[in-house]
């Protein structure tokens, strides 16, 4: 077998060699993490603070200690101007000259943390715009087309990096030496799925066209949609969107009702934005339901977006099921 290690394969795929550094150094801080989370109980690094966030979760042990890692790492590459992540209420500037600025969920899935099952670390990588400094939200208010890199580690049974720099999606896996090395070249998410994720509990929230569109799928091969459907529900979005890359899939948080103002549960920034640009690079769709989430045009750091990304043709089909009401507070929100 031919070991390609990560920056072997990106200096060969002629990735910009700053980008290149920063994702480097991005992996010093997730094996950080890696090594955390296998410890567990071990380490004292399970359980829950009493401090919330900004978005009013409970912020769990691990939550915050992934957060310092990112943050103490990356501030020593020169190359990142700034970084923003769901852990802090405002961006934090890290080197006034640095090229890039990066957005990171720290730990996704934290609810899972305690349960040993698969979290992981979400980020994605612009380029900081001239005469901003690290700390200015407005640098980092851009659409997520401009993403110049974006992936997540998913600390599951292995620890897998899952990378786009803008020319596809490729797995490396984390050996017991500490190197990454390439274990999927060009992931292809297939066209059709009969797998969906979404929560369950949430439908009588949900407004009618994502009722009817669930509902037809639960029909099965006596209902429109003419075939049998599988469910999966993880709450953790780095596993559903690992799974949904390697066999296919749709995963749905969409609007719901239970706080009409916000337009869905899961953040633009370091969620929707990186986990679309995998999709999309790997030959899937990312939308709100309405809008293609990459063209969403950011106004606050932690806002928040509705989701339905995954195979083509079933994101396809959710999205014919919400056409015609664009009327809806869901539409208003979402597009
Ligand atoms: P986080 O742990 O970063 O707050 O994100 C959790 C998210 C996402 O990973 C998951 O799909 C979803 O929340 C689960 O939500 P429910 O508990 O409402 O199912
Ligand atoms: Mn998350
Ligand atoms: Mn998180």
């Amino acid at each position: 077998m031919n070991l390609l290690l990560l920056n072997q394969f990106l200096k060969h795929h002629d990735v910009d060699g700053e980008l290149i550094e920063v994702i480097d150094t991005l992996m010093i801080a997730c094996k950080e993490i890696a090594v955390q989370l296998r410890e567990g109980a071990l380490a004292g690094v399970l359980g829950t603070t009493d401090n919330t966030n900004v978005q009013g979760e409970t912020q769990k042990k691990m939550d915050v200690i992934a957060n310092d890692i990112l943050k103490n790492v990356l501030e020593t590459n020169p190359l990142v101007r700034g970084m923003a992540s769901e852990e802090e209420d405002d961006p934090v500037a890290a080197n006034d000259d640095g090229r890039f600025l990066v957005t990171f969920d720290p730990l996704d899935g934290s609810s899972n943390i305690d349960i040993n099952v698969s979290v992981g670390t979400i980020f994605s990588i612009l380029e900081a715009p001239q005469n901003m400094s690290g700390d200015n939200v407005e640098a980092y208010l851009q659409e997520g087309r401009k993403q110049v890199a974006a992936g997540y580690v998913l600390y599951g049974p292995s620890a897998t990096l899952v990378l786009s720099t803008g020319a596809g999606v490729n797995f490396f896996t984390l050996a017991h030496t500490g190197d990454f090395i390439l274990t999927n070249e060009n992931v292809q998410v297939p066209a059709t799925t009969k797998e969906f994720a979404i929560n369950m509990s949430n439908q009588r929230h949900w407004e009618p066209e994502m009722q009817n569109y669930v509902n037809d799928l639960l029909l099965g091969a006596e209902g429109p949609r003419e075939k049998n459907y599988n469910m999966r529900w993880i709450a953790s979005m780095v596993a559903e969107v690992h799974r949904v890359l390697t066999r296919g899939g749709i995963f749905m948080y969409p609007w719901d009702k239970r706080e009409t103002g916000k337009p869905g549960k899961l953040r633009l920034m370091y969620e929707g934005n990186p986990m679309s640009m995998l999709i999309e690079q790997a030959g899937g769709l990312s939308t709100t339901c309405y809008t293609n989430i990459m063209d969403l045009k950011p106004t606050e750091i932690h806002q928040r977006c509705a989701v339905a990304l995954g195979s083509s043709e079933e994101v396809e089909a959710v999205m014919e099921y919400h056409t015609g009401s664009k009327d809806g507070a869901a539409a208003a929100l979402n597009s």
